[in-house]
């Protein structure tokens, strides 16, 4: 069987394309979706991807991804990044490796964004690579 990989996105990543694009660039959330989807059928994997702007959705999301046995997660928890605790004890509990990405040089930006709590559960970050730093992680985490 195919190993299985979740992909899960926080708030407002849905407005990918019309949202400030200086930072996020112009592509949208459906060009992410595909890019997300051709990328695992290269890999030869499966691949679900979901977006929230609910915390507490994230956190159930982290827990069903062990009780589907998946392989790995890329996940970009957006501003859930820099507040979340509750974020990082669930990666944490389900000990599946995670890699962060950012689609912006969140390094580069406001002060508030250079605490990543979920960075200190994750095995790697990806950030300011554009949409592409999702196809990064999950090659990553197949050839890990
Ligand atoms: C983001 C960076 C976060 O600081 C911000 O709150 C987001 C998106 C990114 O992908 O660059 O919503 O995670």
């Amino acid at each position: 069987m195919k190993r299985k990989y979740f992909v899960l996105n926080g708030p407002s990543l849905n407005l990918l394309g019309e949202r400030e694009p200086e930072h996020y660039g112009k592509q949208s959330y459906s060009d992410l979706k595909r890019l997300v989807k051709d990328t695992a059928k290269a890999l030869g994997v499966s691949v679900r991807i979901m977006q929230t702007n609910h915390e507490g959705k994230l956190v159930d999301m982290i827990h069903k991804a062990q009780r589907a046995g998946v392989s790995g997660i890329v996940i970009n928890p957006a501003a859930y990044t820099h507040t979340s605790i509750a974020i990082y004890d669930a990666v944490m509990a389900v000990r599946i490796p995670t890699v962060e990405v950012h689609i912006s040089k969140i390094d580069e930006r406001e002060d508030f964004r250079q605490v990543s709590y979920i960075g200190l559960a994750a095995k790697k970050t990806i950030a300011g690579q554009g949409i592409d730093g999702y196809k990064q992680a999950l090659e990553y985490l197949v050839n890990d």
